[in-house]
C-alpha cells in the first residue's frame, strides 16, 4: 500500500504553482455534457476525483479527449444513457452534479448516492428539494440509486435552508435549461460556484448573481460548446500557505487569485506570519513563533472548513491556547487523535470545538490520513515534526492534491511516496 514517509525539520522555502480548483472542475466537467457540442476545458487538476468524473462521463457515452495532462475536450453529443452505476462513482461526492446536469439536459437521471470524505452526515436533501421545486419527481431506490425525472422543468423560487455549495451548483445545472426563471435564495457564494456559473454562461446560459446570495437563472433552450480555463484552487493554495507557517518557511504560491485567499491570509497574519500579495501570487513568511487565535469555519467569504485541519496543525505549534470551531460539518476533528499521537495537546469538546494548547514541537509517528484535507494537514505536521512520520491511506490526499509530495519536495521537504518497508528503510538511510 502506498504511503508517504517524511522526515521533518526543514523549513519549506520557494515557489509553488497552484493547479485548477478541484471543486470547480467537478461541477464544470459535469456541466460540459449539457451540450452536444465540444467544450474545451483547461486547467483541470490531475487528481483522482476529476479522473473518476471523466470516467463517469465516458461510461454513459460522453466523449473525453485528453489534449494534455490538464486539458480535455468533452462532449455530451453521444450520450446514450442517463444511468451512472454505483461502484466507482460512489468514490466521489460530486457524482451528484451528474444528477443535476443530466436531469437539466435530458429530463431524467439515475445516479448512485454520493460518497466522498467521511466528515459528517452530508445529506443531499437541499439538492433534491431544488429538483422537486423545478418539477422533477425524485426517488431513492433500493441499491442506493437516486432517480430524478421530469416531463418539464419549470423555473421556481427556491429558498435554501442551509448554505450548500453542492446544492447551489446542482440546482443551477438543473435550472439552466428549465422554462422561465429560477431564483435561488441563500445560495452559496464560494469561488467555485461562481466559476461553474461563468462556465455555463459561456455555454449560453443566463445566470446572474453568482457570488451573491441570490442567483437568478433565466432558462435557455440549448447550450453550446465553449473554451474555458478553471480557476486556481483556493484550498491547495491555502494548504501550501499553512505549510509555510507550520515549517517556519517562506513560500510563494503562484497562479492564484489573492482575493479568494483573503480569509486565509488574514488568519496567517493574525498568528504572526508576514503576507505579501501581488496580482497572482501570495508570499507567506513565517520568521517568528506563531501566536494563538480563535477561528470558526463559515461559508465563503468566511474561513473555509476545508482549511480547518491545516490551521489546527499550525495552532498546535503556536504560543498559548487557541479555539477552533467547526460550524459546517459535524465530524471534522477525527484527525485530532492522530495529531495527538504526534505530541499535540488538543481537546475536542462537543464534536465541534477544539481547544488547542500549543506545544513547542511535534514528534514523528506512524499515522493514517482520515480524509482528504486532514490528510494534507497531517503531512504538513510531519514536515515540521522531529523525526520520521509515515502516513497511510494517502489515497484520500491524492483525491484532491496533484503531485503533492513532488511539490513539497521542490520546496525542500523531505518526503517520499513509498510502497514497501524496504523503500522506507532506504529513505531513512538517505536522509540520515
Ligand atoms: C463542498 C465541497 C467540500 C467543502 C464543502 C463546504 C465539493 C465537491 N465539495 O461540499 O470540499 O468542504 O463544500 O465548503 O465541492 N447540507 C445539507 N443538505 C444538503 C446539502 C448540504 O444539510 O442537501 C449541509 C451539509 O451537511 C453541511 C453544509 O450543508 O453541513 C454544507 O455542505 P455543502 O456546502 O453542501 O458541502 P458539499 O457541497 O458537500
Amino acid at each position: 500500500m502506498e504511503q508517504y514517509v517524511i522526515k521533518g525539520g526543514n523549513p519549506l522555502v520557494g515557489e509553488v504553482e497552484i493547479g485548477g480548483a478541484k471543486n470547480a472542475a467537478l461541477g464544470i466537467l459535469a456541466a460540459a455534457v449539457m451540450t452536444d457540442d465540444v467544450c474545451l476545458v483547461e486547467n483541470i487538476p490531475d487528481v483522482r476525483d476529476t479522473a473518476v468524473m471523466l470516467q463517469a462521463i465516458q461510461s454513459i457515452g460522453g466523449t473525453v479527449d485528453r489534449i494534455d495532462r490538464h486539458t480535455a475536450k468533452i462532449s455530451g453529443g453521444n450520450i446514450v444513457d442517463q444511468t451512472i452505476e454505483d461502484d466507482y462513482i460512489k468514490k466521489i461526492r460530486a457524482s451528484y452534479y451528474l444528477l443535476g446536469a443530466l436531469l437539466g439536459k435530458y429530463r431524467k437521471a439515475k445516479v448512485a448516492l454520493p460518497g466522498g470524505c467521511n466528515i459528517g452526515l452530508r445529506p443531499i436533501d437541499q439538492h433534491l428539494k431544488g429538483f422537486r421545486a423545478l418539477g422533477a419527481k425524485v426517488a431513492v431506490i433500493p441499491g442506493g440509486m437516486i432517480v430524478a425525472e421530469a416531463e418539464r422543468l419549470i423555473g421556481a423560487h427556491i429558498y435554501m435552508d442551509v448554505v450548500s455549495v453542492g446544492a447551489t451548483i446542482n440546482i443551477m445545472l438543473a435550472a439552466v435549461m428549465a422554462e422561465g426563471q429560477t431564483i435561488i435564495e441563500n445560495a452559496a457564494k464560494e469561488p467555485h460556484v461562481v466559476d461553474v456559473a461563468n462556465f455555463l454562461n459561456t455555454m449560453g446560459a443566463n445566470i446572474k448573481g453568482a457570488g451573491t446570495d441570490v442567483i437568478r437563472i433565466k432558462g435557455v433552450q440549448r447550450l453550446h460548446g465553449t473554451e474555458y480555463a478553471i480557476i486556481p484552487d483556493q484550498i491547495e493554495a491555502g494548504t501550501f500557505m499553512f505549510a509555510a507557517a507550520v515549517t517556519k518557511g517562506d513560500i510563494t504560491v503562484k497562479n492564484v487569485i489573492p482575493k479568494h485567499l483573503e480569509s486565509i491570509s488574514a488568519k496567517l497574519q493574525e498568528i504572526g506570519c508576514e503576507i505579501e500579495e501581488s496580482d497572482d501570487a501570495v508570499r507567506v513568511v513565517a520568521s517568528k513563533q506563531l501566536s494563538h487565535t480563535q477561528v470558526k469555519t463559515l461559508p465563503y467569504p468566511g474561513f473555509p472548513t476545508d482549511m480547518q485541519p491545516q490551521i489546527t496543525v499550525a495552532l498546535g505549534l503556536s504560543k498559548g491556547t487557541s479555539i477552533v470551531t467547526e460550524s459546517i460539518f459535524e465530524n471534522r476533528f477525527k484527525y485530532v487523535d492522530e495529531l495527538t499521537r504526534m505530541g499535540a495537546n488538543i481537546r475536542v469538546e462537543g464534536g465541534s470545538t477544539a481547544i488547542v494548547d500549543g506545544v513547542t514541537q511535534y514528534n514523528g509517528a506512524n499515522i493514517t490520513a482520515p480524509d482528504l484535507r486532514a490528510g494534507a494537514a497531517l503531512v504538513i505536521a510531519g514536515l515540521a515534526a522531529d523525526g520520521i512520520t509515515t502516513i497511510d491511506e494517502i489515497k484520500y490526499i491524492q483525491r484532491g492534491y496533484e503531485d503533492f509530495h513532488l511539490k513539497l519536495q521542490s520546496l525542500g521537504g523531505l518526503i517520499e511516496l513509498v510502497d514497501s518497508e524496504k523503500d522506507i528503510q532506504k529513505f531513512k538511510l538517505r536522509v540520515g
